[in-house]
């Protein structure tokens, strides 16, 4: 079985300080990074910035600065941003570095070499803020403005030489793909979409531009800066190091096994990027999973609309796990959600605070008490206490089967119901009364604490600071924390010290409580 994991995120554009949307791709991409490392697999994780074009050109113009500076600056902001979000990532790229030149005029030189590329001249319209061009049909008129229809973006006309990418030759050999590769397009009801717009027929596309000089020049042709969505797409195998493919990162890591993006960019993702790779000879990777948007008061977060919501300030106020489990929680998974401070604080009271925290401190007060602060010794599990652990252990590979579908709604779920079942469990069991019967009340505790151990496992992707708190009441230490001792009932080492906690999640009091 393949034991190699390489997730990547889409890199972000330096042309302004990171969102919400942006905190979202990072976070999710780092819940599969962790869920897979901790199931046993070696795992890439790439995120950065894509710092070329004219976008960012015409920002650091704004700025009056020099525009590397510029980048250098807001990249920073960037990899600040993958600490303070506690992300795992294994490296972190930037458009603007070596390897990345290299390796795009390498794939350039290869596109030309099997003769994709061809030199002609560029009508039409342009969005700088997409970095897209667009056909006469995809664009509609707002208050006299010529805008794009997708992405409302403005459209500005242009004029160029400029050299071609033969994408109407890939046209078959995609659909091709697509059909013999179903899962390439996730969640599938992005697939008809991409499909469609493949059937309608594909223009050859312009990869470069004439008219600034913000990118890397054409190999032999300095007039011309390579377009910058061929640039960037090619971060995820400069990262491993192509063009050198015997590299023992490339060969490990590559294809990738899933690239993470948001919907609006999957055109890029599923047509132009696979397309390329035909072209050079390149593996395709095995998924492009395009997630929706977060929006704030039903609209999509953008500079424009002055709606974003600061992840930075979110994280301040109220804590980075809330935040990772409120996204992964509120927004069901491949579609849109609405996210507000009302809702996360409601999350955080009722599933984190009164749910797992609760949990947590009830399970561990008592067994202080009633266990000499120790895992309770002798036990022996009954119909009711089998019933519950089974339901985790045995569903570990329709976890994992779902987490390959990308199926975080059905994860988060699982991990609600669990938590809800074990409160009952212990309520039910009532362990208070059995004080004269030792051996029950230690089983109904120890049952109880190899869930919370369990549960933490699996909280340990989505808030991995808490999770790791949990866990130090039995001594587990980040390094221990491994699916395969789940189907394990009794891992917890009999009178070992259960170490106290301290509050893992405080209550917020709510303004209209
Ligand atoms: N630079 C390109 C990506 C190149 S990948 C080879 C880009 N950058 S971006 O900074 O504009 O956007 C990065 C990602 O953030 C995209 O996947 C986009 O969908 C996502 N989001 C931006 N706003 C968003 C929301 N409001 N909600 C969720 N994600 C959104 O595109």
């Amino acid at each position: 079985m393949d034991k190699n994991f390489y997730i990547t995120t889409p890199i972000y554009y330096p042309s302004a300080k990171p969102h919400m949307g942006h905190a979202y791709s990072s976070i999710i991409a780092d819940f599969f990074a962790r869920f897979k490392r901790i199931d046993g697999f070696n795992v890439n994780f790439l995120t950065g910035t894509d710092e070329h074009g004219l976008k960012i050109q015409r920002a650091a113009e704004k700025r009056g600065i020099e525009t590397l500076k510029f980048c250098d600056e807001i990249s920073q902001t960037y990899r600040d941003l993958s600490k303070t979000l506690n992300l795992t990532n294994t490296d972190f790229i930037r458009t603007t570095e070596k390897r990345h030149k290299l390796s795009v005029q390498k794939l350039w030189n290869e596109l030309q070499k099997n003769e994709d590329i061809y030199l002609s001249k560029y009508s039409g319209w342009y969005s700088v803020s997409d970095e897209a061009f667009y056909s006469n049909d995809e664009i509609e008129e707002n208050n006299g403005k010529k805008i794009a229809k997708s992405s409302k973006s403005i459209v500005e006309w242009v004029d160029e030489e400029s050299y071609f990418f033969k994408l109407s030759k890939w046209e078959k050999p995609l659909l091709d793909f697509y059909e013999k590769n179903p899962d390439f397009i996730s969640p599938p009801s992005r697939k008809n979409e991409v499909i469609s717009f493949v059937k309608n027929g594909l223009k050859d596309l312009s990869i470069s531009r004439k008219s600034f000089s913000w990118g890397i020049p054409v190999p032999n042709d300095e007039n011309h800066v390579i377009y910058v969505w061929l640039d960037a797409l090619t971060n995820y195998i400069s990262a491993l190091n192509y063009p050198n493919t015997t590299d023992p990162l490339f060969k490990q890591f590559w294809p990738a096994s899933v690239h993470l993006i948001g919907k609006d960019i999957l055109r890029f993702h599923a047509i132009y990027w696979p397309a390329f790779l035909l072209a050079a000879k390149i593996p395709l990777p095995k998924k492009v999973y395009g997630h929706g948007w977060i929006l704030s008061a039903d609209e999509k977060m953008s500079k424009s609309k002055g709606n974003i919501l600061d992840p930075i300030e979110i994280i301040k106020k109220y804590g980075l796990d809330p935040l990772r489990y409120y996204l992964i929680k509120e927004v069901s998974f491949g579609n849109d959600g609405n996210i507000s401070e009302d809702r996360l604080e409601d999350c955080i009271n009722s599933d984190l605070a009164n749910n797992f925290g609760n949990l947590c401190q009830r399970v561990t007060a008592f067994a202080q008490k009633n266990c000499e602060g120790k895992i309770p010794g002798s036990k022996e599990f009954k119909e009711d206490d089998l019933k519950i652990l089974d339901n985790l252990s045995k569903n570990l590979d329709l976890i994992r089967e779902k987490i390959d579908n990308q199926d975080l709604n059905f994860y988060i779920d699982f991990i609600v119901n669990t938590l809800f079942e074990t409160n009952k469990y212990f309520n039910d069991q009532e362990p208070w009364k059995k004080k004269d019967n030792i051996q029950r009340l230690n089983t109904i505790v120890y049952t109880t604490l190899e869930i919370i151990r369990k549960i933490s496992f699996m909280l340990y992707p989505i808030i991995p600071n808490s999770a790791l708190k949990a866990l130090k009441i039995f001594g587990i230490n980040e390094d221990d924390i491994k699916f395969s001792t789940f189907e394990n009932h009794n891992y917890l080492e009999p009178n070992a010290k259960l170490n106290k906690i301290d509050i893992l999640f405080n209550k917020i009091e709510k303004k209209n409580d």
